[in-house]
């Protein structure tokens, strides 16, 4: 039997692709391309491009392939355009969410692991964050994946599909083969854009404020490896089956780096000058996002590798210092 990887083609969901080829499952992706790259799906996955909100590609899915369990990444996640196109956010985020659970239930498939967000819990209470605080969104992005997990949560109790959330926190890094890795357009995230300064396809780095209440004044965030993310979601495959019930936890090394800090990582690992300036705020940062991840350590049994920053950079400047174009599929 199969797994279904909605979203395969995007920057996670290609890195959970591999992994779980590399652990000799048969895997399906679902992908429209809107953001996602053909070329970074593994080759040995099977692939149907369509939009997860035409019921219609998930009846054909379902009707030819033998699927066990879906791994759904098929979503936007860029906080700031959630500000500016909610809709855009509820359509596809939450409204696909609807499409997929009613085939899901028709089909009889009764296991999903769900891409999360840290973004859920808005300003936190407590720091690091567990996963028992409040959730209580400050933009449509958070509250687009708050609502599917509530959405999961209803047809659990009225379908019996069980699943687990997976809150990320600051997702970054690359396969460490250097074949794949993180290509957006446009590209919002601090790491990658570190690299393409580093690269000298952007003069500097601007870093969105330095007077926030934290040690040095800029944000600080938790980064987690990509492949330790992958990782994180084959446990909870293996936590459904095993336990048949339904679950959420926090995806987060439990500790924070400042972006000057990510920024000095950045300059040793690269060896590259990057020039940076202090920039005014970006609208809805929060000071400081730090996870509490032993519930996954403990429960899941989820052991990540990367547990210093400079190695996840330094598997992120692979991929962009041998692929200086990403993918490049863009027209
Ligand atoms: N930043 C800069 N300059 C840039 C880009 C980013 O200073 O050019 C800063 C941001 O202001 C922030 C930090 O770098 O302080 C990280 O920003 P990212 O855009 O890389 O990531 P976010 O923390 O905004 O969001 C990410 C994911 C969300 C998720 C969140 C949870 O994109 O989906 O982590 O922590 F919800």
């Amino acid at each position: 039997m199969a797994i279904l990887v909605c979203g395969g083609a995007g920057y996670i969901g290609s890195h959970m692709v591999k992994r779980l080829v590399e652990n000799g499952e048969d895997v399906v992706v679902a992908d429209n391309l809107s953001t996602g790259h053909k070329k970074a799906i593994d080759p040995q996955a099977k692939f149907y491009q369509g939009d997860i909100r035409d019921r219609a590609f998930l009846d054909r899915i379902f009707l030819n392939e033998d699927i066990k369990a879906v791994v759904h990444f098929a979503a936007f996640s860029i906080v700031p355009e959630s500000m500016s196109e909610p809709l855009k956010y509820f359509d596809n985020n939450t409204g696909g969410m609807i499409t997929l659970l009613e085939a899901m239930r028709d089909f009889g498939i009764k296991y999903i692991v769900f891409s999360s967000t840290a973004a859920t819990y808005g300003i936190p209470e407590h720091m690091p964050i567990k996963e028992t605080d409040s959730q209580k969104p400050i933009n449509p992005y958070g509250l687009s994946k708050l609502m599917m997990e509530h959405m999961m949560a209803w047809a659990d109790k009225a379908y019996g599909i069980k699943f687990v959330a997976l809150r990320y926190f600051n997702v970054a890094g690359a396969a460490p083969d250097g074949t794949i890795g993180e290509d957006h357009g446009p590209e919002t995230h601090l790491v990658p854009i570190i690299m393409q300064v580093a690269q000298g396809k952007r003069p500097e780095l601007s870093i969105f404020g330095d007077d926030y209440n934290t040690p040095d004044g800029t944000n600080v965030r938790d980064y987690v490896h990509v492949m330790d993310l992958a990782d994180a979601h084959i446990l909870a495959l293996k936590y459904l089956e095993d336990n048949n019930q339904s679950n959420a936890f926090n995806l987060g090394s439990s500790t924070g780096f400042s972006n000057k800090q990510m920024l000095e990582a950045a300059r040793e690992v690269t060896g590259k000058e990057i020039p940076a300036k202090i920039a005014a705020r970006r609208p809805g940062d929060p000071d400081s996002l730090i996870a509490a991840s032993d519930k996954a350590r403990s429960v899941l049994g989820w052991k990540p590798q990367y547990d210093d920053v400079h190695d996840i950079i330094a598997t992120a400047w692979k991929w962009h210092s041998t692929h200086p174009k990403g993918y490049d599929d863009r027209n």
